[in-house]
């Protein structure tokens, strides 16, 4: 599919996913989400691709849904609108592939839920991350009041949500939003890297991990530690284990098929 606000390219077997609307510091519009939505469809078919990596043109990552499209809607459209970012949002979540985000500058609003959306998340030392929706007089839209929490915690979460203020990388660190502070403009070259390291082990694993991680978090310790049971066997199943083995009894690095 042709986009307008996207660019999608490949390096090797990660997929790199730009957002491509820099005029309006990449802000998400109904369009850039049925991008979005289109795109993530193709990386999720795309058996070459084993990792995805997430970034924004420009200066910002996302600077939020757009504000100008949202003025004039109607309660009924808002919902519409909500119901299509969160969607989309759960679909990067849920994708079978880890998703990085290499955040470059801005991250706010529907920008830092888009970011917490993905698996991981590597910041350029000048990014910035807020929820500033309660200033423009609306909640947060696709996810932040519920995925903000669950990363950082209720306290600092409604903090953040209630003064609508924008934090540092090195507080979005601190705080455990962001995994890992690099120099400025090198956020995707990081993720690119990171993103080959694990492209390079075991698909069947890395995708199983995954899935485990996000099942088990969402119930109690045993149900999750059965989740992780069952997903363990599984990967006996695949040519990647006996591989895997195989290569470390015989002192050699292993040559995975995935
Ligand atoms: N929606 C629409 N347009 C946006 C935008 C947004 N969220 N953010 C920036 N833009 C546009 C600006 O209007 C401006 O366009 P013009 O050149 O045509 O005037 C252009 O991008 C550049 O922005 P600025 O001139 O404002 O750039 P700056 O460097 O001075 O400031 C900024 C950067 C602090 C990020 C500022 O742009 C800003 O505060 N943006 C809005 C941030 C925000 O409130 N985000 C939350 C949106 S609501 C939301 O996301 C709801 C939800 O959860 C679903």
């Amino acid at each position: 599919m042709e986009f307008k606000y996207l660019t999608l390219s490949k390096d090797g077997n990660v997929g790199i996913l730009t957002i491509n609307r820099p005029e309006a510091l990449n802000a998400l519009n109904r369009s850039v989400l049925q991008e979005l939505d289109a795109a993530l469809d193709e990386l999720a078919n795309d058996k070459d691709v084993y990792v995805i990596v997430l970034t924004g043109e420009g200066k910002a990552f996302v600077a939020g849904a757009d504000i100008a499209e949202m003025k004039d809607m109607t309660p009924e459209e808002a919902k519409e609108f909500a119901e299509t970012g969160s969607r989309v949002f759960r679909k990067l979540e849920t994708i079978d592939k880890p998703v990085i985000a290499a955040v470059n500058g801005y991250a706010l609003g529907g920008g830092c839920e888009l970011a917490m959306a993905c698996d991981i998340i590597i910041a350029g030392e000048q990014a910035k991350f807020g929820q500033p929706e309660v200033g423009l007089g609306i909640t947060p839209g696709f996810g932040g009041t519920q995925r903000l929490p669950r990363i950082v915690g209720t306290k600092i979460a409604k903090e953040m949500i209630f003064t609508g203020g924008t934090i540092t990388a090195q507080e979005a660190q601190r705080i455990g939003l962001v995994n890992k502070i690099v120099p400025p403009n090198t956020s995707l070259q990081t993720a690119i890297e990171m993103a080959k390291t694990i492209a390079s082990k075991g698909q069947v694993a890395v995708r199983n991990s995954k899935r485990a991680i996000d099942q088990g978090i969402e119930t109690d310790i045993d149900e999750g530690v059965k989740v992780e049971n069952q997903l363990f066997a599984k990967c006996f199943e695949s040519v990647d284990q006996k591989e895997g083995m195989t290569a470390f009894i015989e002192k050699r690095k292993p040559n995975f098929k995935n």
